[in-house]
């Protein structure tokens, strides 16, 4: 199974990972270029993003880096510029990087809330307000926009700025997927449920917790078992390509059925 987004162009904005194990955004950016993107891999850490190009190149694949701070939306502009520049077109922009602060309603600060929102939301418009102009001009694109299941339920994890930003984000979604579905730019969301990945692990400190937090988190999923960062990657690639041509607006979860 290869070429299903044969000679497309893909930006993807946290490609790297914050572990050694494979992340949602390195997962993706891979699974893109074995189908046969051109992947610009956008990370805050060179490094992160060097070794995800490393593993695009070891299958054959085609990538480059580009370190920028989605904090900053002049950073963001530069990244969609320099893949306008190095590979003239831009068919797919994936934007996977979010951030948690702990903290229920009375804890939050301000400084955490607007950091929360300037990466999770903030970061995802300018990117596709960057990109979409391209893309109209080609003719079509694909936004995809990383939220979590966690922006349409409950979740035990005290991470509000966290769920509420996610909740924006599945909303920017479908008002950008409406407005731009005459010119074929089509924007999509994914929402994950409990994934097995670096980020989940960081969210405990000791190696102890980790293995508690890991059959925790099992434990929670109806299959027995969380996700995977390639479940993550697998469900961004029919988003990418022309099997979902016809399909924008979606909220699509992944999560083993654990909002069921
Ligand atoms: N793992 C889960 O259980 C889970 C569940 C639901 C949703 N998600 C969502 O998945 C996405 C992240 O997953 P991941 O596994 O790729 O995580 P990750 O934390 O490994 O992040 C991927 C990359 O993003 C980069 N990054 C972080 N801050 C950045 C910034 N300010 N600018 C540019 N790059 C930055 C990191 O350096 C890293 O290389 C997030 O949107 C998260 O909310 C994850």
């Amino acid at each position: 199974m290869t070429g299903r987004i044969q000679d497309k162009v893909a930006l993807v904005i946290g490609a790297g990972s914050i572990g050694e194990a494979p992340s949602n955004g390195s997962a993706t950016a891979l699974l893109f270029a074995t189908e046969g993107a051109t992947v610009m891999c956008v990370d805050i850490s060179e490094p992160a993003a060097a070794r995800t190009v490393a593993q695009i190149e070891a299958v054959g694949g085609t990538a480059s880096t580009f370190r920028a701070d989605v904090a900053d939306t002049a950073q963001i502009d530069a990244a969609v510029a320099a893949c306008m520049e190095r590979y003239g077109r831009i068919d797919i922009l994936h934007y996977n990087v979010g951030i948690e602060a702990f903290g229920e309603l009375i804890d939050v600060t301000d400084e955490s809330w607007d950091r929360v929102f300037d990466i999770n939301l903030k970061g995802a418009m300018a990117a596709a307000r960057a990109a979409v102009p391209h893309m109209i001009a080609q003719g079509g694109g694909s936004i995809i926009n990383v939220s979590s299941i966690a922006s349409l339920r409950w979740s035990p994890m005290q991470f509000l700025s966290y769920n509420v930003s996610k909740a924006a984000l599945n909303r920017m979604t479908r008002v950008v997927a409406r407005q731009y579905a005459p010119h074929k730019v089509r924007c999509n969301v994914i929402l994950p449920g409990l994934i097995d990945s670096p980020h989940a692990a960081a969210l405990v400190k000791t190696e102890a917790e980790r293995i508690e937090a890991k059959k925790a988190r099992d434990a929670r999923c109806p299959m027995g078992h969380q996700g995977t960062p390639q479940d993550i990657a697998m469900a961004a690639l029919f988003l990418a390509s022309e099997e979902s041509r016809y399909v924008t607006g979606l909220e699509m979860v992944v999560d083993g059925g654990i909002t069921l």
